[in-house]
């Protein structure tokens, strides 16, 4: 997988294993960092390789960032950014609470893959309340080309158009049915709403994540 993201053009990776998932718990991070290791030492240079999880927001969220460490939750690439996943049944009753909670803390949300998410992904409103609120929105390259169907398809689109994307990810799973990638969702992007918006989500904007800066646009402009 990494190499084929390093042939797609990808000059850095954030593995973001699941987190706090009941079936992925994956909360040994140092195991996790062990890997890490292992996987730069195998791949080489490109793609340069960074660790991170995509935790599943449960009830018990906040309270385990109050220590990450020692819940065994990664941000991404060690910022302040964490990568967060709802249940695709849906949000949560108060997902603006929550991320108004989460930049109290300091930490800066990436709401991971708002198109699959039941509640959210048809909501332009709410997804807009949820930006103003501080999170960030990450949608799955393969969702704007079309590997996951016409809805999903759509609806990220529609969340794009509204200016609320600001970051672009693989999703990657496997070199087949899930592979790495971003080089076409950033062609459709560039077509779709400029070069420039194309530039910010994939590449300046993760560019901020590993640097632990704010985003430059902290929200597009449709
Ligand atoms: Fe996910």
């Amino acid at each position: 997988m990494c190499l084929r993201a390093a042939a797609d053009g990808c000059e850095a990776v954030v593995a973001t294993p699941h987190q706090n998932h009941s079936r992925w718990s994956n909360n040994r991070p140092k195991m996790l960092h062990k890997l890490l290791v292992k996987l730069r030492e195998a791949v080489g240079e490109k793609p340069r390789l960074y660790l991170g999880g995509e935790i599943r927001v449960g009830s018990d969220l906040l309270e385990n960032l109050r220590d990450p460490r020692l819940a065994g939750l990664l941000p991404l690439a060690g910022s302040r950014y964490l990568l967060l996943e709802f249940a695709r049944s849906g949000p949560g009753p108060n997902p603006e609470e929550l991320v108004h909670e989460l930049r109290l803390a300091g930490w800066r949300p990436v709401l991971a893959h708002p198109e699959v998410i039941e509640g959210l992904s048809d909501d332009l409103d709410l997804l807009e309340q949820l930006v103003s609120a501080g999170a960030h929105l990450q949608v799955t390259a393969m969702s704007l080309t079309g590997g996951y169907g016409r809805r999903i398809r759509s609806r990220a689109l529609r969340i794009l158009d509204a200016g609320l994307v600001h970051f672009v990810a693989s999703d990657a799973h496997g070199v087949k049915r899930r592979p790495p990638g971003l080089s076409a969702a950033r062609e459709l992007i560039a077509e779709r709403i400029g070069d420039e918006a194309a530039w910010e989500l994939t590449t300046s904007n993760p560019k901020a994540v590993l640097a632990d800066q704010p985003l430059s646009k902290a929200h597009l402009v449709a």
